[in-house]
């Protein structure tokens, strides 16, 4: 057996530029100057998807490294000091916790992680979105690794006839469950329909186990004993031999879904396939964005980025992302644009009832 390799993401929000839209250069050179430095690593990518900077990183040290983690933390830290100084937009939101303590989980950042033995060919796709939660994967996930009608290689392809089994988590009860597909199919369509809830954070190849794509399953909404907002979501993605096609896991974005976030956390909008120039949300702080960036791993170096949704077969998706943008944007602040009451971000329920509650009367029942 060669030596793993480990392909880890970490994402964190710690200046907007300008509001909640982008990233300030200089926060992403900082993190690029701090990474070139690391012994730790074989090869990074600093880039962003709206207003998050994302940190790309491989490696041999294994999942949940305590040091990777802490360059990761020490990172975002240094990018949180340039924020504060130059006075950007909600500077250090992410960073939840003064200290560092082991395991970036539970701090803020989103994290995902793919663990495997590099194969003699290896193209990944780091997915990474801004003003939406990590259920927004849910549906993406479905039709790559188990609709036959996005993904044709689960019917013609012999390595990929038997399935895959979806690693499926509750956010609310910190609990998982296994569904294997095609056969618990129905089953598992239960819990990921609703992805406010059930995320699928794995996926593995049914025969080999091989493990194939991960999410970022961090509900920041629900940390730190508080609802501090949605947690824009990194999903990583093996392809080809065995797995699905690079054209067949990109494929879900070319009909836009809708997802839960948008303006201040608290709406449901069509999420938009865009190349990483055009990721910055502006449209009622939106709509959604999602880039796909294309690595061939070589020896754990990341040759690339490919920016998948630059390639103009994806402006019909742009066009009608914008149609069903401007057609939900008509509703205002009814449901179902805005989210029902438990999912939204920002509330003025309790202070509005409160004010009003004298005002209530008792209704009778006949
Ligand atoms: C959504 C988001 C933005 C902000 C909005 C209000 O995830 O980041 O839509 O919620 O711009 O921001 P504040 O309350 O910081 O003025
Ligand atoms: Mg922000
Ligand atoms: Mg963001």
């Amino acid at each position: 057996m060669g030596k793993n390799i480990t392909l880890t993401v970490i994402k964190a929000d710690v200046g907007g530029f300008v509001g909640h839209s982008s990233v300030h250069p200089e926060l992403l050179e900082t993190a690029r100057g701090i990474l070139t430095g690391s012994p730790l690593l074989i090869d990074f990518c600093v880039t962003h998807v709206g207003d998050d900077i994302n940190l790309i990183m491989t490696h041999e040290t294994g999942k949940d490294n305590g040091e990777i983690h802490q360059l990761a933390w020490d990172t975002f830290a240094s990018c949180t000091r340039i924020a504060k100084k130059l006075k950007l937009y909600g500077a250090g939101q992410d960073l939840l916790s003064d200290a560092f303590s082991g395991n970036i989980k539970g701090l803020g950042p989103g994290v995902a992680e793919l663990e495997f033995e590099e194969r003699g060919s290896e193209p990944v796709i780091v997915f990474m979105a801004d003003k939406t939660e990590p259920g927004a994967w849910n549906l993406p996930l479905y039709k790559m690794f188990a609709d036959p009608f996005n993904t044709i290689g689960l019917v013609i392809d012999p390595k990929m006839h038997k399935g895959f089994l979806f690693e499926v988590c509750d956010l609310i009860e910190n609990k998982k469950v296994t569904f294997s597909c095609p056969e618990e199919l129905y089953d598992m369509l239960v819990f990921i329909g609703a992805p406010g809830r059930y995320v699928i954070k794995s996926v593995f190849q049914k025969e080999t186990k091989e493990i194939v794509a991960a999410s970022s399953t961090q509900k920041l909404n629900l940390m730190a004993g508080r609802y501090v907002g949605k947690d824009d979501p990194v999903l990583l993605v093996r392809c080809q031999s065995g797995f699905p096609a690079v054209g067949e896991v990109l494929e879900p974005f070319a009909n836009p879904h809708l997802v839960s976030g948008w303006m201040r956390g608290s709406h449901t909008g069509p999420l938009m396939p865009v190349p990483v120039v055009n990721s910055n949300p502006t449209r009622f702080d939106g709509p959604p964005r999602v880039v796909a960036l294309g690595f061939q791993l070589c020896e754990g170096r990341l040759l690339g980025p490919q920016d998948f949704f630059a390639d103009p077969s994806y402006d019909l998706a742009r066009q009608k992302a914008n149609e069903i943008a401007n057609f939900i944007r008509s509703m205002g602040p009814f449901e179902p644009h805005r989210l029902h009451l438990d999912e939204m971000e920002y509330t003025t329920l309790p202070e509005v009832s409160n004010r009003l509650k004298d005002r209530f009367e008792k209704m009778r029942l006949s």
